[in-house]
């Protein structure tokens, strides 16, 4: 199946959001990465959910939300609230993860759990066969336009390997640092989906590069 494209809305022009996410509209991408961050679980504040809720009626492509919030099961409903299609906690923010990947599904939304660069993939034994979707950092959360952490190649190499050893289907996005080089090599290596924010936004021609990324 070929991959997916997600940009993230982080690095948009926040003055002219509608323009963006229409921008996003015409593209060829695949899904709207939507970063929340609260300034505890990273140390970085971004947007929160009147933005979502600007956006929806807007947005025609399916939002994947990412979560950078300790206690993310407390916003199960409000992320279900703006027809968001994946939800992405982190493995380092949850305590009761089985309970909260089952709450996001009976919601109606995607699980996705999503790995700190740090953060093992052995800890998924348990619970891959639960998720829709793992999502790896190849950057430390909190900001857009980091430099790309190497080591998450052969992570998603491994990773890869252990969905198909268990016969899954379990997708593979990965976030940080994505650009046509990059993308390239995690592409190689098995992810399913690829986030970009400032290689996106920042190009001269964004609508050209999501190609790009699109056409790897
Ligand atoms: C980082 C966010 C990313 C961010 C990626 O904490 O989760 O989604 O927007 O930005 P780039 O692609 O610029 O590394
Ligand atoms: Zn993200």
């Amino acid at each position: 199946m070929k991959h997916k494209i997600a940009p993230s809305l982080l690095s948009a022009d926040f003055l002219h959001l509608q323009k963006e996410v229409e921008m996003i509209n015409q593209s060829d991408a695949d899904w709207l990465h939507l970063d929340i961050m609260d300034g505890v679980f990273v140390p970085n504040i971004s947007f929160g959910f009147p933005i979502l809720e600007a956006i929806k009626p807007v947005c025609r492509k399916p939002m994947d939300v990412h979560l950078m919030i300790v206690e993310p099961q407390k916003f199960i409903p409000e992320v279900a609230a703006v027809g968001a299609y994946m939800m992405n906690v982190h493995y380092e923010a949850c305590t009761h993860l089985h309970r909260t990947v089952a709450a996001i599904k009976e919601a109606g939304m995607q699980a996705g759990v999503t790995l700190n660069p740090h953060t093992p993939i052995s800890l998924l034994e348990d619970i891959l066969q639960d998720v829709d979707m793992v999502l790896l950092m190849s950057v430390n959360p909190g900001y857009g336009g980091q430099r790309f952490i190497e080591h998450s190649v052969e992570k998603t190499a491994r990773l890869k390997e252990m969905i198909l050893s268990k016969g899954l289907h379990t997708q593979i996005e990965v976030d940080g640092g994505v650009n046509l080089q990059t993308a390239r090599r995690l592409l190689d290596a098995g992810a399913d989906i690829l986030v970009a924010g400032s290689f996106v936004f920042h190009a001269s021609d964004p609508l050209q590069t999501i190609r790009e990324l699109k056409n790897l």
